[in-house]
């Protein structure tokens, strides 16, 4: 659905590019994520395309055409949410909702959406009054306003409390359900994990990773089973090699004669291999 080849760009006040080459594909139906460490380049990847940053090198298609070439009918087809939410303060939240209605010719409904995200009853209530975390859950109500055929979030559940970020990662989900595809950046691994189809690592403008969250998981962990059982009181922790687990027998003895606890594979978490692929904290001075 979206394809990104060989991408570059650099800021016109920059020396340096801050995207040195990226290519992926978003398939339809799809929820891809981006990650990477701050400053990585995921915010300037999303803006550049949803055509709001030109003056980029490589070619970016949407079903097949290239998006420098579409008219304005590509943003009927996008929805966005930006990582600081812009909404006009002065005005009530549902003024700013009808007023960006008007820029589309299709529109949700959007009390369905402000009553699931709980913004309904506050509807009425000027945006300068509005929390934190109101804020951000009206800056999806406007991604999703158009009823687009594509979402471009930027840290969507970034401030949110957990039922909230909760309906909001339904609603993704409900939204790829029905079809839709997703681009969508976080620095919060749990939702990543949970909502996304593949990811892909962004350090330094260029991707140093890509997969699904289950594949990274495998291809980062041990091939190991690990176990917890009781002894005299105390817990004992033992790993065994995965590959002829079947025919080990000191694991099948701790199995038939210890009180186990716990019993896992070593497989890993998206914060570990964040921490592996993007070598996050060896930078810094
Ligand atoms: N308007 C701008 N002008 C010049 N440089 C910019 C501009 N916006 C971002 N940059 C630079 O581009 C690089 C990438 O920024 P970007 O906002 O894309 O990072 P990010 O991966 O989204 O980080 P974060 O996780 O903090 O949101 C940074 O070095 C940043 O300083
Ligand atoms: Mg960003």
């Amino acid at each position: 659905m979206f394809k990104v080849e060989n991408l570059h760009f650099t800021y016109p006040k920059n020396k340096e590019e801050t995207i040195k080459g990226l290519s992926f594909e978003i398939n339809r139906g799809e929820i891809f994520g981006f990650l990477g460490p701050s400053g990585a380049g995921k915010s300037t990847t999303q803006k550049i395309l949803i055509k709001l940053l030109e003056n980029y090198e490589g070619i970016i298609s949407y079903n097949g055409n290239n998006i420098a070439e579409l008219d304005d009918s590509f943003f009927e087809d996008i929805g966005v949410s930006f990582e600081m939410p812009i909404h006009f303060t002065k005005m009530t939240a549902m003024e700013n909702i009808q007023f960006f209605m008007k820029l589309y010719k299709r529109n949700h409904d959007v009390e369905t959406l402000m009553k699931r995200l709980g913004l309904w009853d506050d509807r009425d209530k000027m945006v300068s009054e509005y929390s934190k975390g109101m804020k951000i859950r009206l800056n999806f109500v406007r991604a999703m306003l158009n009823s687009p055929q594509m979402l471009f979030l930027d840290e969507p559940t970034n401030g949110l409390d957990p039922a909230n970020a909760m309906i909001l990662k339904d609603m993704i989900k409900e939204f790829r359900a029905q079809g839709g595809t997703v681009f969508i950046t976080s620095h919060i691994m749990a939702d990543i994990d949970q909502l996304c189809d593949r990811v892909a690592f962004i350090v330094n403008g260029q991707i140093i990773e890509m997969d699904s969250p289950r594949n990274l998981k495998i291809k980062y962990g041990k091939r190991v089973i690990k176990v917890e059982y009781k002894e005299n009181g105390k817990t004992v922790g033992v790993e065994f090699p995965m590959d002829d687990i079947a025919n080990n027998e000191a694991f099948f003895d701790i199995l038939k004669s210890k009180e186990i606890e716990t019993l896992h594979s070593g497989e890993t978490t998206l914060e570990e291999i964040f921490i592996q692929v993007t070598g996050v904290g060896l930078n810094h001075e």
